[in-house]
């Protein structure tokens, strides 16, 4: 397994391009099912679960074209298998998304369950909820979801018990192509719901209401090929302004946007960043200062991200006084604590909240990855430790970071990748 080797000390400088948003590239990816014809991808970033569904794509005999720079063009009428097997979904639980597409517009899928994970159960009942309401028959048996609709779905009055992003999506392209109106109750607001019903929209469906909490989807009897490019990804933003308010550097990100991380661009500021924005760029700078301790609860958008939680813990480590982080969105997405509190962080956990104490220093020690945002903690508590921290399992890193270690080095930062 490869692993990064961080020497750390030094504050984060220079430029650096954000990437396509993964949590928008894989329900894209997904609608693509709905189309009949070529749809095609840009800005797509480069990494594992992209890789993923677009493999997962291809072994439904999904015709699919890649060019150099990442775009994808989907011809999905070559379809000549309904499943999604155990083998790719026990890799990404996304590959859930390709269930509503499939239903909605074949009338059959077969989709592995995702399983557990490391940061709690995870349960798609909402997903499937949702689509028994628009009339589909749900079976699950052998660790599979079998889903059927003879008829063409109908359009349903949905209310989601809890805020669930990938379920919102999941309903949301099964209702496009569904006969009738139907109503998202309680929907996700996340910004990459917004870029999924945008990108249908450009297929031809009729989705309004998207980014807030009611979703009206008027479903149309076929959706049609077009070009979309997906939106910038907050997550990778946040986590490299983070990444530099530890560090006491400054930083330039462009082919990005503020309006989509409000939440942690408040709490940055708060941390004492000067943060300056342009349409398309965000800029922070410390001034050499040590970050001061901010408290947080994560929360569904627009509240603070639960995917940039890990990044605010490793920065508060070193912050001058003393935050709380109190996780509301999933159980057990502290396991990065633990790999903190070895390179001397003094964090105590409460139940749900971690009480972080800042320390004047961090050592390097070597350290396991445990899922895609506790790993981004990781990196960013070696950037800032003295010596050479080691981080194992960087597979959870490369699931959602483009090039993390190329846009390191880009700011001045000692990092390499050791292949196994
Ligand atoms: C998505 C994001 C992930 C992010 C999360 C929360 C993608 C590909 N992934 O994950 O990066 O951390 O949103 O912002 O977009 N729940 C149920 N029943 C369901 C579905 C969800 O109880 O049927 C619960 C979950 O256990 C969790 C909460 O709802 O406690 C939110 O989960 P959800 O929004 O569904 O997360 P994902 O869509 O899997």
């Amino acid at each position: 397994m490869d692993k990064l080797l961080i020497q750390g000390g030094q504050p984060l400088h220079g430029e650096i391009r954000i990437s396509g948003a993964k949590n928008s590239a894989l329900p894209i990816l997904a609608s693509t099912l709905l189309a009949d014809g070529k749809v095609s991808v840009g800005n797509l970033p480069h990494l594992h679960d992209v890789t993923t569904m677009i493999e997962l794509l291809g072994h439904m005999g999904v015709e699919l074209m890649i060019d150099e720079r990442m775009s994808v063009e989907v011809d999905s009428t070559t379809i000549n298998n309904l499943t999604a097997p155990y083998e790719l979904v026990k890799t990404m639980r996304a590959s859930i998304l390709v269930l509503g597409p499939m239903v909605a517009h074949f009338g059959e899928a077969h989709v592995s369950l995702p399983g557990g994970c490391a940061i709690g159960t995870r349960p798609v009942n909402l997903h499937l909820q949702g689509l028994e309401q628009m009339g589909a028959e749900i079976q699950v048996d052998s660790g599979y979801i079998h889903a059927y609709a003879p008829q063409r779905l109908k359009g349903a009055h949905i209310f989601l018990d809890t805020v669930t992003v990938t379920g919102t999506e999941n309903l949301m392209m099964a209702a496009a192509l569904a006969d009738g109106v139907t109503i998202l109750e309680n929907a996700a607001r996340e910004p990459e719901v917004v870029d999924l019903a945008d990108c249908l929209n450009a297929m031809g469906a009729d989705v309004r209401g998207q980014g807030t909490a009611t979703i009206e989807i008027h479903g149309v009897e076929r959706l049609n090929p077009c070009h979309y490019d997906v939106l910038p990804d907050r997550v990778e933003t946040g986590t490299y302004l983070t990444a530099a308010a530890a560090t006491k550097g400054h930083v330039l990100l462009k082919d990005t946007r503020e309006d989509i991380l409000e939440a942690v661009l408040i709490k940055l500021r708060e941390a004492g960043a000067e943060v300056n924005t342009g349409a398309d760029w965000i800029e922070l700078n410390m001034h050499g200062q040590r970050p001061r301790a901010v408290n947080l609860r994560t929360a569904p958008y627009p509240a603070f991200p639960t995917d940039m939680q890990a990044q605010f813990v490793a920065m508060n480590a070193v912050a001058d006084g003393t935050g709380s982080v109190t996780e509301t969105v999933f159980e057990n997405r502290f396991m990065h604590v633990q790999e903190l509190i070895r390179m001397g962080a003094d964090i105590g956990l409460e139940g749900n909240t971690a009480i972080v104490r800042g320390v004047d220093r961090l050592t390097a020690a070597p350290v396991m990855a445990t899922d895609l945002r506790a790993s981004a903690s990781l990196v960013i508590a070696g950037l800032v430790a003295e010596g050479e921290t080691m981080v194992d399992r960087i597979y959870h890193i490369d699931r959602g970071y483009e090039c993390i270690e190329e846009k390191l080095q880009l700011l001045g930062a000692t990092i390499r990748r050791m292949p196994s």
